[in-house]
């Protein structure tokens, strides 16, 4: 018998450890001969620990599945059972996304090289192997590819300017620093399918001429590290990094760094800093990390999954990713749904749908019942929509067009007991905490932002336009996106939930 089970964190802190011992011990006492193959996640959180039977028609899928339910599983034979949830691939929630990035998340062995390359692994590579620095630039500005990390910024313009730089040395920087609420993709990549990211990167080192890649990977993601660490030593042990990479001549070889907890330090400037052992705090650009990054030396920084989605653009060619998206979005986009609603997880689909299908359509609405009252899309700093907008296309420019952002595609969904006043205090807060205090309008401004929100919370009508003011000032006087994109949840909250900040002597007394 061949047993499916996620050995992703998510899974893990939801018990996947103390069942996968269930199971096999069930298994020894019936003497049954079982094999418990570990697998990253496939995304639906609500359904971990998501367990799978592998049968004639494909993989059957239990979930949630708890040390409770180990017997009666074995006693129906993984057949007809209340966890029972049909074929995998057959969950509405899979079966409506389009995987390219993440197709073998949750299928292979995250540290098996040969489940890799049997589910289409190094396909990628082995093309651009074969092709000049130049064509491998040119097919990744052709794919239409923007930086997943938040900024959207074109990955194939940036590798060209690495590329053209001349230096001795030139580095890849992987961005795994995820310090965005409500995101996990990168993590579950790492996690799950980390050959992809590798692969990735030694074709961004090709096609630019870096021999050495650092991913920097925040400390809060233990398990990613692991998993990441094993692999590029397996890479390694398999001439996948090395002197001769697969045999072509190529060197590129790469390491895994460990950051210390600071949201700035996934700002790339900042990250650069601490990767170089110094305070994160951010510098100053021009220069952009492109032409002087690391040490100085021209640097490609790009997200864990701009590189993770290299490969399959490769492998299946420019046109083909091309194909999916919309306006000048294109290719698919791992949504991640957190918050106060019924489907978390990740969903991996085409730019395009609408941010009421994803949110009532793929999320099922609030986990409370409750109607929705705001979505922050993109992290700490993304705007709060309300239903009114709801009809707005995921897309980089349809977002901003509606002064909002998608950075990494994280979204927070909040009923209507949610209070946005307290939630633009929180972004206020949260940039006075996270800070590195390079600039006045977000250091100082940060702090009075939160004095301010706290005058009108106490009924003080007079502080709005002095918050409103103090947003401006921040927006546009900030060195970096965390003080200049607070004022984006601040204003959002205060434009479109305006009875929330309507507070009246008083009520606050
Ligand atoms: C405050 C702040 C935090 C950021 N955090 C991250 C992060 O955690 N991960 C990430 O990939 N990009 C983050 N970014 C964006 C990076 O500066 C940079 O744009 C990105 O790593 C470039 O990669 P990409 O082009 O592949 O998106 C952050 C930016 C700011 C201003
Ligand atoms: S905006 Fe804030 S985080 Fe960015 S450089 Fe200025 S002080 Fe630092």
């Amino acid at each position: 018998m061949r047993l499916y089970l996620s050995i992703d964190a998510v899974a893990k802190a939801l018990g996947s450890e103390k069942l996968a011992a269930a199971l096999q011990a069930e298994a020894a006492r019936r003497g049954i001969d079982l094999v418990l193959t570990r697998v990253g996640s496939r995304g639906m959180v609500w359904l971990e620990p998501l367990l799978e039977v592998e049968t004639a028609a494909g993989r059957m899928a239990f979930g949630p599945v708890g040390v409770a339910d180990v017997t009666a599983l074995f006693e129906c034979g993984f057949g007809a059972h209340a966890k029972a949830l049909g074929l995998t691939e057959g969950i509405a929630f899979l079966k409506r996304q389009t995987r390219l990035t993440f197709a073998r998340c949750g299928v292979v062995d995250p540290l098996s090289l040969s489940d890799y390359r049997a589910a289409g692994g190094l396909a990628g590579l082995t093309r651009a192997l074969a092709m000049t620095g130049d064509a491998i630039v040119a097919e990744v500005t052709d794919s239409g590819l923007r930086g997943r990390g938040g900024a959207g910024f074109p990955t194939g313009i940036k590798w060209k300017t690495v590329a053209g730089a001349v230096a001795t040395q030139k580095y890849i920087v992987c961005n795994a620093d995820e310090g965005d609420s409500a995101t996990f993709a990168d993590r579950m990549l790492m996690e799950g399918d980390p050959f992809t990211l590798i692969e990735g990167m030694v074709i961004a080192g090709i096609a630019v001429g870096a021999t050495r890649g650092y991913v920097y990977l925040r400390s809060e993601y233990p398990d990613a590290i692991a998993t990441m660490t094993r692999a590029v030593a397996m890479a390694r042990a398999e001439r996948l990094l090395g002197a001769s990479v697969l045999g072509s001549g190529f060197t590129f070889d790469m390491e895994i760094r460990t950051g210390a907890g600071a949201y700035v330090c996934g700002e790339e400037t900042s990250l650069l800093n601490s990767l170089e052992g110094k305070r994160g705090v951010v510098r100053a650009k021009p220069p952009l990390p492109a032409l002087e990054g690391f040490l100085g030396k021209p640097t490609v920084v790009n997200n864990v999954i701009s590189l993770a989605t290299i490969p399959v653009i490769f492998e299946k060619g420019a046109a083909f990713y091309k194909h999916f998206g919309l306006g000048r979005s294109r290719g698919t986009i791992p949504l991640q749904i957190a918050g106060n609603v019924q489907f978390g997880g990740l969903f991996e689909t085409a730019f395009g749908l609408t941010l009421g299908e994803i949110v009532d359509d793929i999320g099922g609405g609030t986990l409370s019942g409750r109607p929705v009252k705001a979505v922050q899309v993109g992290g700490p700093l993304g705007a709060y929509f309300p239903r009114a907008l709801f009809d707005t296309p995921f897309g980089y420019e349809e977002f901003a067009g509606k002064d909002g952002l998608i950075g990494h595609a994280g979204l927070t969904i909040f009923d209507d007991s949610a209070d946005m006043l307290k939630q633009a205090r929180f972004a206020m807060e949260f940039c006075a905490i996270e800070s590195c205090g390079k600039c006045t309008p977000c250091r100082i401004g940060a702090v009075r932002g939160v004095e301010t929100v706290d005058r009108i919370a106490r009924g003080d009508m007079a502080a709005i336009p002095l918050l409103t003011d103090l947003c401006n000032t921040m927006k546009a006087g900030s060195l970096c996106a965390l003080g200049g994109f607070t004022p984006y949840p601040v204003m959002s909250a205060l434009t479109h939930f305006p009875d929330d900040f309507a507070r009246t002597k008083e009520a606050a007394q």
